[in-house]
């Protein structure tokens, strides 16, 4: 996986528990295992990004998930207090993107915790750039 250099900290803690990531608006489930989780070839292992990219759900991801760009945006409309702290760098990043809620976070590093079940949208004026390979 890329880091950024300019960040601080490690990567957030993996989930400990099995969870159910899904997709709002598609048929896309994934079951998280803890004990198999993808190759983070895309940001944080764990990552929302690393799990629907290797689901087949194509994010755009412009800066190879480091937190150097916005373009991996996504609500986390079920579950939001499953996920990890959003660090003051992901939040700073997150101030650039457009449409941004109070559920908004980067895909890259946004990592669940496995508490409870996570549901992700994908803004609206991203969505194009989404490809389902399934
Ligand atoms: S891919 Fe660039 S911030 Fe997530």
């Amino acid at each position: 996986m890329a880091t950024n250099p300019y960040m601080k900290g490690g990567p957030p803690p993996l989930p400990t528990r099995p969870y159910r990531l899904t997709l709002k608006g598609s048929d896309v489930v994934i079951h998280v295992d803890p004990a198999d989780l993808p190759e983070a070839d895309h940001g944080h292992p764990g990552s929302v990004l690393s799990l629907l990219m290797s689901a087949g759900v194509d994010v755009e991801h412009v800066c190879g998930g480091v937190c150097a760009c916005s373009t991996c945006h996504v609500y986390v409309t079920r579950g939001d207090t499953a996920t990890n702290e959003a660090s003051d760098d992901e939040l700073d990043m997150l101030d650039t993107a457009p449409a941004l809620k109070s559920q908004s976070r980067l895909a890259c590093q946004c990592v669940p915790t496995g508490a409870s079940d996570v549901e992700i949208e994908i803004p609206a004026w991203n969505r194009n750039a989404v490809k389902e390979g399934h």
